[in-house]
């Protein structure tokens, strides 16, 4: 018989290294994200939440139960119980400056995919700048935005946030792009609605194999994701990414991403900002029949 360590014995539930191991390749298989071994802490209190919920007494009758049933809908719940969704508006600032130029010299409408979202700082950073470039609330651009939880996406659509979370955006920011809750809704700041039109949110697993998207897009983020994913995940995503992109497309990764390792489609612009490195051969002559980046 299994030994049952003492850390086992003083939770509510039980939780043996066993089934971290089976969530671990879960939701690897589910949604790429290799978590390490010190995630095992994390794990417990993050599924302890979905054990509660379900009314389930140990892991492994909940894990049996979602292996049991690749239709169950908790699958859901189970792959948002395990993301990380940090975020923040404006994060990695220098990335923004080089949108507003680059999307000036784009063919209208201007066409941008934001591929990993969370709570929606991320797009709505973009449809600021977006307006700040074009000096109006209605430039003619799109933003797809898209992450594999739903619970994310849901907040992100709402564009609610707590007061706390735009203190650091300049004062003509806030006051162009948001509106001050009142009585109920003190603390809380809403996006304009501007802002909100400009931008479709939509579920999508960068791992799954086909992408219920399509178009040609002008930028790319995506950003602070693929940490989460193993190399060759990474570069089955880039490859993809490709016939996704406007011959002079920028890729923006986050600050500890690097893709040069993991693929060759792209080379180094600046800091983070990545061009196909294929961007002159495939040329500027068909850009009038790029369609519309469309979900
Ligand atoms: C740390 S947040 C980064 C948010 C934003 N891009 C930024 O840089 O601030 C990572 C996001 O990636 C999403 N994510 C994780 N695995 C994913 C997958 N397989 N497909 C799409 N999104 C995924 C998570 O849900 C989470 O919202």
């Amino acid at each position: 018989m299994r030994d049952i360590t003492k850390s086992e014995t003083s939770k509510e539930f039980q939780f043996s290294h066993r089934d971290f191991e089976r969530v671990r390749g879960l939701i690897y298989k589910r949604a790429g994200i290799s978590l390490a071994d010190s995630k095992e802490e994390m794990v417990y209190s993050r599924l302890a939440r979905r054990l509660r919920a379900t009314g389930i007494s140990a892991f492994s009758e909940y894990l049996d139960w979602l292996e049991g049933d690749l239709e169950n809908t908790e699958w859901e719940s189970f792959t948002n119980a395990l993301t990380t969704n940090l975020t923040s508006f404006f994060r990695e600032e220098h990335h923004f400056p080089i949108l507003a130029e680059h999307v000036l010299k784009c063919e209208h409408p201007v066409n941008i995919w934001c591929s990993a979202s969370s709570t929606g700082e991320e797009p709505y950073s973009i449809a600021m700048t977006l307006c700040e470039a074009f000096g109006t609330l209605r430039p003619p651009a799109h933003i797809i935005a898209t992450d594999i939880d739903t619970n994310v996406l849901n907040t992100a659509a709402r564009g609610v946030y707590g007061a706390d979370r735009i203190e650091k955006l300049s004062s003509d920011r806030v006051r162009k792009f948001f509106l001050r809750g009142k009585g109920a809704q003190d603390g809380y700041v809403k996006v304009r609605q501007e802002l909100r039109d400009l931008i479709t949110f939509k579920q999508l697993n960068l791992l799954a194999d086909s992408w219920p998207i399509s178009g040609e897009f002008d930028a790319v983020f995506c950003r602070n994701v693929m940490i989460y994913f193993d190399k060759p995940t990474q570069g089955k995503i880039l490859k993809k990414f490709v016939p996704l992109m406007k011959h002079d497309a920028l890729l923006f990764a986050g600050h500890s991403e690097n893709f040069l390792y993991v693929s060759d489609e792209f080379r180094l612009k600046g800091k983070t900002v990545y061009e196909l490195a294929n961007a002159s051969s495939r040329g500027r002559a068909g850009s009038g029949q790029f369609r519309r980046g469309s979900v």
